[in-house]
């Protein structure tokens, strides 16, 4: 996994042109490794170096965000995202591109997102809460952008561990 500071991650990564047996079983097997090897919620194509527009999400119960509602393992290639309301909600975020670091990430409450799975059906999905952080969150990805950035108090930003001991966030079993 590509982590913060690579200009790789900067890029805006190009749409999918073709959804075929050849994506499913490199960029798309490639990524489903490394997102379970990881324990993320959730990856993005150029976090392993790939400049295409695809994101994996999903969750049942994740050692990193036990709070977090299930959210179904989902592919979804060149996705469009759509705010569906101008509330937002703010919680502490991680990414496997910034390891050990958190930070308080406001994010749209309601969204709408749609794409192509991996067989190229077209997914269309209303989302809220954390489905919809971690989808916004992937789809950032794309585009160049890391949370770091959407953090709207600089100086709510940390290490993980350094969080946990002062109460900030409560303590799990994996960190990464
Ligand atoms: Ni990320």
């Amino acid at each position: 996994v590509l982590k913060i500071g690579n200009p790789f991650l900067r890029k805006i990564a190009d749409s999918v042109e073709t959804i075929d047996q050849t994506l499913r079983d490199g960029v798309v097997q490639d990524m489903l490794d490394t997102m379970a090897a990881e324990n993320g919620a959730g990856i993005a194509a150029p976090q392993i170096g790939i400049s295409l527009r695809i994101v994996i999400f999903g969750i049942e119960t994740n050692p990193r965000y036990p709070d977090a509602e299930p959210v179904p393992l989902t592919i979804l290639i060149n996705p469009k995202i759509q705010l569906l309301t101008t509330e937002t909600e703010s919680l502490w975020e991680g990414c496997l591109s910034v390891p050990e670091y958190r930070g308080l990430v406001p994010r749209c409450k309601r969204i709408h997102y749609s794409g192509f799975n991996e067989m190229g059906e077209p997914i269309s999905v209303e989302a809220e809460g954390f489905h919809a952080r971690v989808v916004l969150h992937e789809v950032d990805h794309l585009d160049g952008i890391l949370f770091p950035e959407r953090i709207e108090d600089p100086s709510q930003f940390g290490m993980l561990k350094e969080l946990e001991d002062a109460g900030i966030i409560p303590k799990v079993a994996t960190k990464k």
